[in-house]
């Protein structure tokens, strides 16, 4: 909705008289609740929607029961992740019909997935958004306002937000996740990702710079740059904010030289990246990792399966060998880097045979961490239309189990390996259990717990030896 004329300013409107409320105004200390599922992308986004709405005078807040808007950012990538989601969309019609002007809209992927759809199946959902149309947020507000329901799941090839300055949400003041492209043109056979997400699109680089500067000088230490496939970020200087061909004289920048760009912000910036595509990840990223201190020695290199067959089958289009030849040039450029990875048990066809070559590559990599699924048949996938979900849940369980106990032994052999040394930790806050301690974590993303040594407090980094482990955390003390 417009409420200002073409030739006057906002201004000028506000000394006027008789004015119409601009929007910011009409809005004004209404508040949102915002909740996110799923990936590190989804809770960006959450920031990018709590900063469009902050424009228009919206003051978030922490308790849906008395927000006016309230909004749950949802995930596709599993069916469980949607049952989650549906849910909690009872819990929150039971706050509306205590407070019948609240708004309930239903942001990212299963709006993008279920579309107008959603409006009829949940009856109590006012708004359907999907990723890409989070500007029209406002507009689909007043409609609901207005009487009527509002849908808008566009997806673009320009939009990646780049102008808009997050609002961090539950943040410790100290990490940050920043969005540097969106969308994912790979098609794994699995993946919903491609459908609800759209097609691959890369952020100007100088504005994901500034952005990680800004946060720099309020204190942040650690920057995690977001993609769902990191290492095909390209920004060519001949394309403009808005998708239009302009000539300018500068080269392209790829995700190598991304990384240098942040890393040279200040050597006490941390720089985390997510998610690293084995077919795409280059010697170059590899060397440019190495070169810098403040870029982390952790590297998210999701395998999906140890079988060449599967892989072929998942559309992975890297089979095993190529996978080890990628992780053999980790080692070999950064002979210090933790590797983690997600696995899916259980993909249609798959053998015994193939799921223990998931299990012998596990041996091969000795994962520091991994995220770990069953295969979850999603409607509209390559997989869906093509293969039959053949494998009983049980053993789809069974084998699952397997690489879960494998994972947990490979995980503590990863922390044994700090025991006796010194790790450079950021201090993020005090520990879960006790005051009487901080946590924080080494570059590798481990974990570290230590007693609280005057002098140090959270943004600082700390030399901790480490003296022992947990099955997940480092303990040691200040030295
Ligand atoms: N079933 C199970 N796991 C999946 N993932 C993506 N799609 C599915 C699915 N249909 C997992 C992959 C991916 C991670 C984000 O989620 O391992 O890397
Ligand atoms: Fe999904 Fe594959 Fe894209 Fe990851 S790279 S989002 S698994 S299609």
């Amino acid at each position: 909705m417009e409420f200002l004329t073409p030739d006057k300013t906002h201004d000028e409107a506000r000394q006027g008289e008789a004015l119409v409320l601009e929007p910011g105004e009409k809005n004004l200390g209404r508040k949102l609740y915002i909740e996110s599922y799923g990936c590190a992308m989804n809770f960006s986004d959450s920031e990018i929607v709590a900063s469009i709405l902050a424009e228009k005078g919206f003051e978030t807040t922490s308790d849906f029961n008395n927000a006016d808007v309230v909004f749950i950012n949802t995930c596709s990538i599993r069916e469980n992740a949607e049952t989650r989601v549906r849910n909690r969309l009872k819990e929150f019609a039971y706050a509306k019909g205590k407070n019948p002007g609240m708004v309930v809209g239903v942001l990212g992927c299963m709006a993008e997935r279920l579309k107008s759809k959603f409006l009829e199946e949940e009856k109590l959902v006012d708004v359907v958004v999907g990723p890409d149309a989070y500007r029209d947020l406002p507009n689909l507000i007043d409609k609901v306002d207005g009487g009527q329901k509002a849908v808008n799941v566009l997806l673009s090839r320009e939009e990646t937000y780049a102008d808009i300055n997050p609002v961090r949400l539950n943040s410790n003041g100290i990490n940050a996740f920043v969005s540097i492209m969106r969308g994912c043109d790979n098609m794994c056979s699995f993946c919903v990702v491609p459908f609800t997400r759209g097609r691959e699109r890369s952020r100007d680089p100088h504005s994901i710079v500034a952005e990680c500067r800004d946060l720099f000088n309020k204190g942040y230490r650690e920057v995690t740059l977001l993609g769902q496939n990191v290492d095909s970020y390209k920004w060519s200087a001949t394309q403009s904010a808005d998708g239009s061909e302009q000539l300018v004289d500068e080269p392209i920048v790829n995700f190598a030289n991304l990384l240098e760009m942040v890393a040279l912000i200040d050597p006490d910036l941390r720089v985390r990246f997510s998610t690293s595509h084995p077919k795409d990840i280059t010697d170059e990223v590899l060397h440019t990792i190495a070169k810098y201190d403040n870029i982390c020695n952790y590297i998210h290199l999701p395998v999906q399966s140890g079988n060449s067959r599967v892989l072929e089958l998942m559309n992975r289009t890297y089979d095993r060998e190529w996978y080890m030849g990628r992780v053999d040039a980790i080692r070999r450029i950064i002979p210090d880097c933790a590797i983690s990875t997600d696995i899916i048990t259980g993909f249609c066809t798959e053998t015994e045979e193939e799921h223990n070559e998931t299990l012998s590559m596990m041996d091969y990599v000795q994962y520091d961490y991994a995220y770990m699924f069953m295969y979850s048949e999603r409607p509209g996938t390559l997989a869906a239309k093509r293969y039959a979900d053949d494998i009983p849940e049980p053993i789809k369980a069974v084998r699952l189990n397997q690489v879960v106990a494998k994972q947990r032994e490979s995980s503590h052999y990863r922390l044994q390996q700090h025991v006796g040394r010194v790790d450079r930790v950021l201090i993020e806050g005090f520990s879960k259990k006790s005051d009487q301690d901080y946590c924080g974590r080494n570059d590798k993303n481990a974990m570290v717990v230590f007693p609280v040594q005057e002098g140090y407090k959270p943004g600082q980094y700390a030399n901790v030896l480490v003296e022992k482990c947990t099955s997940a955390t480092l303990i040691g003390k200040i030295i």
